[in-house]
């Protein structure tokens, strides 16, 4: 049976520390809790997290980190007023020799965590969600889903949640090419504008 649904973000991370939903937790260093005011009105959510917030255990605090750090910057949104989490809670990953590569986490694991997402949206209960990236939406949607599809206006997901889709920001980092870096970088402020706006329309 599954144990008591914590109510508090403290009871939520005691929990999270000692999950074994799946078998991720084995290999990585930590678990990484979503992290930011109890009352924060919008929720971010990544994929998992990766080598640096594995070992830090704090969500989007390496290279993406920085990425989305810009952006919310530029979209006008304080990362400190925003509850940052991500879809599924350990760090996946391959070692090859000394690097850790990340690996993406699977159908099972996102349900698994599944678990956990919906806690955090039912304690911080935002009124706008912006998923980062396919695995962030598949796991809000319960589906698997196709980003271009979904992108440019908020869409509802199965418990009525307002969720505003985009890449995630690790996609920018590995894009080559500057005048295709320059035209993503400008989608994904554009998405999170769009969240800015349904808080302020939500205010
Ligand atoms: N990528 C994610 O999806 N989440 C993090 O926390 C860091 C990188």
């Amino acid at each position: 049976m599954d144990d008591p649904i914590p109510t508090t973000l403290k009871g939520l991370v005691d929990a999270e520390t000692s999950c074994r939903r799946c078998p991720l937790y084995r290999d990585a260093t930590q678990v990484v809790p979503g992290e930011g005011p109890r009352r924060a009105r919008m929720l971010l959510v990544g994929e998992q997290p990766g080598d640096q917030e594995d070992r830090q255990g704090r969500p989007f605090v390496g290279p993406a980190g920085r990425v989305l750090d810009r952006a919310l910057a530029e979209a006008g949104i304080d990362r400190q007023t925003v509850f940052v989490t991500n879809a599924v809670k350990h760090f996946k990953f391959e070692q090859r020799g000394k690097r850790r590569l990340h690996k993406k986490p699977n159908a099972h694991e996102i349900e698994r965590c599944h678990w956990w997402l919906d806690i955090e949206k039912a304690i911080v209960r935002p009124p706008v969600i912006v998923a980062l990236g396919a695995t962030a939406a598949r796991s809000l949607m319960g589906r698997p889903v196709t980003l271009a599809k979904l992108r440019g206006a908020p869409v509802a997901a199965p418990d009525g949640s307002r969720v505003v889709v985009t890449i995630h920001p690790s996609y920018l980092l590995r894009i080559r090419a500057a005048e295709d870096k320059a035209r993503e970088y400008a989608g994904f402020l554009a998405d999170l504008k769009l969240g800015a706006r349904l808080l302020a329309d939500a205010a």
